[in-house]
């Protein structure tokens, strides 16, 4: 049984039960819109963050398409999400939006794309979401051009102690609701992952992480 390492909780899952719970919790998380997106102001910070995204887009684990309406100025998006529960509302949005995206069935660890492909690569809310976060990290970097740019909007733990410990303690639950590790230490992934950040911007009490990162390491 692969394991998934909560961040100080540990649960055996399998990958077919993780994309069940991803699954069954979509029409919830989409529910959930206007709390994230308007109230905690998460619609602000992709506007912010994807303004930045240029050239040949990649979107991964796009979810049902809540990045798609902050990408103006881009020549074309493709997005990928190994749910099809997300794809399907996915395909809504991008219609609903009237533009037209690319969509792929795809695991993040695993990305249907060649090297070197992408002039952007973004994702949003979803390095918490992944089985093995730091390949998918390193699949970013694959298909994303070497001068390109790789732009993650982010949750993590917070660097207020008192919620950081609360998120701590609830981890275990989050990852078997949602399947989401709301405790990661995301820009430690990043790093181990062999990327540099260029820009990491918290905001909303240190949990949202905006990053801009080189697909390269430090090293060159
Ligand atoms: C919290 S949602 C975020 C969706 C969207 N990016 C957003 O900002 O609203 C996390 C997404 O990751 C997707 N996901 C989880 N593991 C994945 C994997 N291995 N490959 C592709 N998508 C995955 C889930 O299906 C879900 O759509």
């Amino acid at each position: 049984m692969p394991h998934n390492h909560v961040f100080g909780v540990h649960r055996d899952i399998s990958r077919d039960e993780w994309l069940n719970i991803h699954n069954r919790s979509a029409p919830e998380y989409r529910q959930g819109e206007w709390v994230r997106e308007a109230l905690l102001g998460v619609g602000r910070l992709r506007r912010k963050l994807f303004q930045q995204a240029t050239g040949n887009v990649l979107d991964v684990a796009c979810g049902y398409g809540s990045n798609f309406a902050y990408l103006p100025n881009v020549a074309h998006i493709t997005a990928t999400d190994f749910s099809p529960v997300m794809l399907e509302m996915a395909q809504q949005r991008a219609q609903k939006l009237g533009i037209h995206v690319d969509l792929r069935e795809g695991d993040a660890e695993a990305l249907p794309f060649a090297d070197a492909h992408f002039d952007t690569v973004i994702s949003a809310l979803a390095t918490c979401s992944l089985f093995n976060p730091i390949t998918a990290l390193q699949e970013m970097k694959r298909v994303c051009k070497p001068d390109g740019r790789i732009l993650l909007l982010e949750h993590g733990r917070s660097k207020w102690r008192w919620l950081a410990s609360y998120q701590d303690r609830t981890a275990a639950g989050m990852v078997d609701d949602g399947g989401c590790r709301w405790n990661q230490e995301t820009s430690d992934l990043v790093r181990q992952a062999g990327l540099t950040i260029v820009s990491d911007e918290r905001s909303l009490l240190g949990i949202f992480r905006a990053m801009v990162v080189l697909p390269s390491s430090g090293n060159g």
